[in-house]
């Protein structure tokens, strides 16, 4: 019999997940299904749906919108990067154990550093949001050496509460947090990423041109919707490269991958399935 695995989320039918484990598998050889679970939009369907899947002897899930925050609390054991992210992206289970990661941050720093070969180290990154996606970022980016951390927000207060409250966990790395009239006096960085939903919508957050100045890659962590008003906005700034977020979904699920199984699947045929040109 197969191991299997899944992705739960609400909705999943939109899901990349089925179709790259499907490659790192077929790439691998590992005799393994992926399949997709609805949690459904009712209390307690993630619960119900997660001890149904390992009742059948599901062997490890990834977890998405809106459950990340419940697959942490109902884990055994949880990585540091779970813990500070606030939310879990994978769980396995091990000997009636559940143990949580969450490996969205290390997939977009690894996305920035291999696949598009701006490393990090001693580098001065622009994060804009402070939701989720921004708190499971800041570790990675921290451990990966960038000197300074500049968290800007919407709502300014957000931002500056989650740099106060990281500070502590990002191994000597300077944060701080703000509103985007905060960036106005002219700082410059060499990294920009955009981690609000404005793309989803439509919309670039009101970073000022001049954060661009000395920009070597501006990176959108939405993906397939092309050339994002964030993205035009950073090109016409001066940025030397701009990127979406595909590599980071894509390089995320490989760290899964090699959790799960103890294989590192190569990434290239998965981010060549679903790169969508930047126009
Ligand atoms: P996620 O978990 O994906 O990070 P979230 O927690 O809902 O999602 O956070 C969304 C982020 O996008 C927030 O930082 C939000 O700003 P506020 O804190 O001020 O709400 C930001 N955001 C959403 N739409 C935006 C827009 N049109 N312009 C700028 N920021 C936006």
């Amino acid at each position: 019999m197969p191991d299997r695995y899944a992705v739960i989320g609400h909705p999943i039918a939109h899901s990349k997940s089925p179709l790259i484990h499907g490659l790192f598998a077929e790439a691998t050889g590992q005799d393994m299904t992926y399949e997709t679970i609805d949690g459904g939009a009712e209390d307690g369907g993630f619960a119900r749906a997660l001890a149904a899947f390992r009742a059948a002897g599901g062997k490890g899930l990834n977890v998405t919108l809106p459950f990340k925050l419940q697959a942490l609390a109902a884990a055994d054991d949880a990585s540091e990067d779970a813990r500070l992210a606030g939310a879990a992206n994978a769980l396995r289970f091990d000997r009636g154990r559940i143990e949580a990661q969450n490996f969205d941050g290390i997939g977009l720093v690894r996305d920035i550093e291999v696949n598009l070969g701006v490393p990090l180290q001693g580098r001065r990154v622009l994060l804009l949001g402070a939701g989720g996606a921004t708190r499971g970022a800041l570790l990675p980016i921290a451990r990966a050496g960038a000197a300074r951390i500049v968290i800007a927000n919407r709502t300014p207060s957000k931002a500056a509460e989650l740099a106060r409250e990281l500070a502590p966990h990002l191994s000597g790395c300077a944060v701080e947090g703000g509103g985007y009239d905060a960036l106005a006096s002219g700082a410059a960085f060499d990294v920009v990423i955009n981690a609000t939903s404005a793309s989803l919508s439509g919309a670039a957050p009101a970073v000022p041109v001049s954060a661009f100045a000395t920009c070597a890659l501006a990176y959108d962590m939405v993906y397939g919707k092309g050339l994002t008003p964030f993205l035009k906005l950073a090109q016409t700034a001066g940025a030397a490269r701009v990127a979406d977020g595909v590599g980071m979904l894509v390089e995320q699920a490989a760290e899964a991958f090699a959790w799960w199984r103890g294989v590192r699947p190569d990434t290239g045929a998965a981010l060549a399935r679903l790169t969508v040109p930047l126009v």
